[in-house]
Order: C-alpha cells, then sequence, then structure tokens
C-alpha cells in the first residue's frame, strides 16, 4: 500500500470495468479504497477526466461516505472512543492530547505516515472507559498524562 498522497496507478481499466454499470462511481471509489487505503487526488482527477463527471462531484461522494479517506492511513491507526461512557471519563481530554502532540485532527495522519487519528463511537469496553485502541491494541482507563507515553511506544518500535 502506498504511504503518501500521489499515486501513479492508472485506473481507466476500473472504468471500463464498471462503465454504463449503475453505481459505477462509488464501485470504483470502493476498488481505489481498498487498493490505496484511500482515494489519492490525482486519481480522482484521472476519474474526472474518464468518467467526465466534475471533480466536485467526486469529492462530493467520497466526503459523504465515511469509508472513503482522502488520507493515507498511517502505520498506527489511532482509535479513540468519544461513546457516552468514555466521554463523560474524560475521552475528550485525551483526543486534544493526541492532537497537540501528533498535530493532527481527526481524521488526519501525521507528516511522517506513523499516526492517523479516529475518533469511533463504543469499542465495546465501556467499563474501561476512557478507552483507545491502536491498531488493535486497547488501551483502557487512560488518563491524558498517559498518552505521550502510550505513543513514544510506537514511536520506538518503528
Ligand atoms: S463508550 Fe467507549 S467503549 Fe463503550
Amino acid at each position: 500500500m502506498e504511504q503518501n498522497t500521489t499515486a501513479t496507478g492508472d485506473v481507466s481499466f476500473l472504468v471500463e470495468k464498471w462503465r454504463d454499470k449503475k453505481g459505477s462511481l462509488i464501485m470504483i471509489l470502493h476498488e481505489i479504497q481498498n487498493h490505496y487505503g484511500f482515494v489519492p487526488r490525482d486519481i480522482s482527477l484521472q476519474l474526472s477526466k474518464l468518467l467526465d463527471v466534475p471533480l466536485a462531484r467526486i469529492y462530493e461522494v467520497i466526503t459523504f461516505y465515511n469509508y472513503f479517506k482522502l488520507d493515507p492511513p498511517g502505520k498506527y491507526t489511532i482509535s479513540v472512543c468519544l461513546g457516552t461512557a468514555c466521554y463523560l471519563k474524560g475521552a475528550p481530554e485525551i483526543v486534544d492530547e493526541i492532537k497537540n502532540l501528533l498535530n493532527i485532527e481527526e481524521g488526519q495522519t501525521t507528516e511522517d505516515g506513523l499516526f492517523h487519528l479516529d475518533v469511533v463511537r463504543c469499542l465495546g469496553c465501556c467499563g474501561l472507559a476512557p478507552v483507545m485502541m491502536i491498531n488493535g491494541q486497547i488501551y483502557g482507563k487512560v488518563k491524558r498524562s498517559e498518552v505521550v507515553d502510550i505513543l513514544s511506544r510506537y514511536k520506538k518500535e518503528d
């Protein structure tokens, strides 16, 4: 999977595959998302020309569905739960701390491609609130002051 926003793939074969089929734009975007882990801008430009669909329309579709991402995924995906239990136990502070430390917003990836930040609704372990997860590893009862240590473990591993 590529880790930059410039892809060089030729997507004309996808356009041929889905041409004249119902929902072709969405199906093509799904294939691109599955392949790259996001929809690179240069591919959207290609699609706009090949399908004769305005670029703005393509971005409308991409941003409407949560499934499609505009940024490459990070090596480590941080998911912070903002479900009710976690919210009440201080999860917004955890999100703030991660944003400050990594200089990214929700849905973004750090410039080095290491971390991607998402917020989610309930990770199914509310008793451990507030909860965050990094690539499937759950961290429960997280305190704001612990976030820096947790993230540094992943930086060291890299
Ligand atoms: S509300 Fe956060 S794990 Fe359920």
